[in-house]
């Protein structure tokens, strides 16, 4: 086993350099527990010093043209691009994904980074005459124009350390904004990695405050903090619901957790079906907030759907993200437990294991459970692990309410033939997104992507992320 124990340097008060305590974190990959490196542990105080550097920075940052600040994010795009197999090996192994996706992510952020620059470009004010209310005056016109709010703090997940991390980032920093950026502790590599492309890139370090270090130690701290103007943070329904009650008087955009069912009638193409029911629920391990998380299925096709999700589950390669297996290590230890203790449980209650539940560490097979009732744990919880629960339904009622019972509301798919029966049953989802004969996906970028319910709070996608960040700046012309 290789180790590194080098301490990489993050960025505090425009420069990068290591925490004055010296205190830092392991960085161990999850799938051979090979020390990657230190990040630096940083303490509140020194971050409260790194924090005010951020916040005067903005003022400048500001006044720039928009072409400016968008120049330095696409020469970001470009070198995060250029260093494609270098920054998705970094990915790769500190998160334990496989190698095609973790590079394919570092193509995505770049992609992300351009268009968002592209429609920051045209996301202009307004203005309005006064006389088009009652009783208003033709004499007044109201200039109303797109002002940034000031410090935003992004805060990433640990499963894409650099997508949506950059998605927080860029439509920040584009529309004149600073940035206190806490990156995922398993994660905080790529995430350094990503600053460092930025600087090179030209953006003045002081802009970003990168705050690694414990959650539990700066978490709270930086949330509460009183010059974060606006809250982004992708992770946890309890971190994001923790969040959401201790920031005051910001705006908070939250992406949570999810429990997306796919609603499969007895008219739909099974086939499809079954390809797009098994890459939802089984890329990067499940660990994603918009994998399908359970199927349910009329009964009268749910033996032959069955059938076809077990023989493509059975194809997928169960390893070493190195070997660009499907199924690869989870996180950690307590995420790989959890996942085995709701199949065990659903077991115990009569769920049938038709394929995997064969687990070697933090490595869990691709593992298919059928019949599971509502009375299971499964139905409900979010395994975040390679897991999938085929719950029979008789009706399409029986469905949308199971669907609709759900404490999460992201997204949902629903496989059907005949378009109105899908359309009048999407109507019924209480979800952000509902997907017709497809998989749940966040993407293409620039759709609205959002949670109801437990699954979030505001919208991303690209153009509501850079609405996100900006506020109306009204001035009234009186002549
Ligand atoms: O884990 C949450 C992500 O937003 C999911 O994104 O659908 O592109 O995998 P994805």
């Amino acid at each position: 086993m290789t180790t590194n124990t080098e301490t990489i340097k993050t960025l505090i008060n425009g420069q990068w350099a290591e925490s004055a305590s010296e205190a830092t974190i392991e960085i161990k990959a999850p799938h051979n527990d090979e020390l990657i490196g230190r990040v630096p542990s940083l303490s509140q105080n020194e971050l409260n010093d790194s924090i005010s550097k951020t916040v005067a920075a903005q003022e400048d940052w500001a006044t720039k043209s928009i072409q400016e600040r968008g120049s330095i994010l696409l020469k970001w795009a470009d070198i995060l691009e250029s260093r494609k197999e270098e920054l998705g090996a970094t990915i790769m192994k500190e998160v334990a994904k496989k190698k095609s996706s973790a590079e394919g992510e570092v193509t995505r952020t770049a992609d992300f980074i351009r268009y968002t620059v592209e429609e920051a470009y045209r996301l202009h004010g307004d203005a309005l005459r006064g006389d088009s209310f009652k009783g208003g005056s033709k004499k007044k016109i109201g200039l109303a124009e797109k002002a940034p709010l000031g410090t935003i703090l992004a805060i990433g997940p640990f499963n894409y350390p650099m997508n949506l991390s950059a998605s927080k980032i860029a439509p920040a920093l584009v529309m004149g904004n600073s940035v206190i950026f806490k990156p995922a502790t398993q994660g905080a590599i790529s995430g350094i990695k990503m600053v460092e492309a930025l600087i090179e890139a030209g953006l003045p370090a002081e802009l970003v405050t990168l705050a690694t270090g414990r959650g539990s130690v700066i978490g709270d701290f930086l949330v509460q903090h009183p010059s974060v103007d606006m809250i982004n943070f992708t992770g946890g329904t309890a971190t994001g619901e923790h969040i959401s009650k201790l920031s005051s008087m910001i705006p908070v955009v939250l992406e949570l957790g999810g429990k997306d069912p796919a609603i499969v009638l007895e008219d739909a193409d099974l086939d499809k079906a079954a390809k797009e029911i098994v890459a939802g629920a089984y890329s990067y391990s499940g660990q994603r907030c918009t994998a399908i998380k359970r199927v349910l299925v009329k009964d009268e096709v749910a033996d032959e759907l069955v059938q076809k999700i077990e023989a493509k589950v059975k194809d997928l390669k169960v390893g070493m993200p190195e070997d660009n297996a499907d199924i690869t290590p989870l996180i950690d230890d307590k995420s790989a437990d959890y996942v085995q203790g709701l199949i065990d449980e659903a077991k115990e209650q009569g769920a049938t294991v038709v394929a995997g539940d064969k687990r070697d560490g933090r490595l869990l097979n691709a593992t298919l459970l059928d019949n599971v009732t509502t009375e299971m744990r499964i139905a409900w919880e979010e395994p975040f692990g390679p897991v999938l629960p085929i719950i029979r339904v008789s009706s399409e009622e029986e469905a949308v309410r199971i669907a609709n019972d759900s404490e999460y509301g992201l997204q949902a798919s629903v496989f059907s033939n005949d378009t109105d029966r899908a359309m009048r049953i999407a109507e019924k989802l209480e979800v952000g997104t509902v997907q017709l004969n497809a998989k749940t996906e966040r993407g293409p970028d620039h759709f609205p992507f959002l949670g109801v319910k437990s699954s979030g709070l505001g919208v991303q996608g690209i153009t509501e992320a850079l609405r996100s960040v900006v506020r109306d700046k009204v001035t009234v012309i009186n002549m």
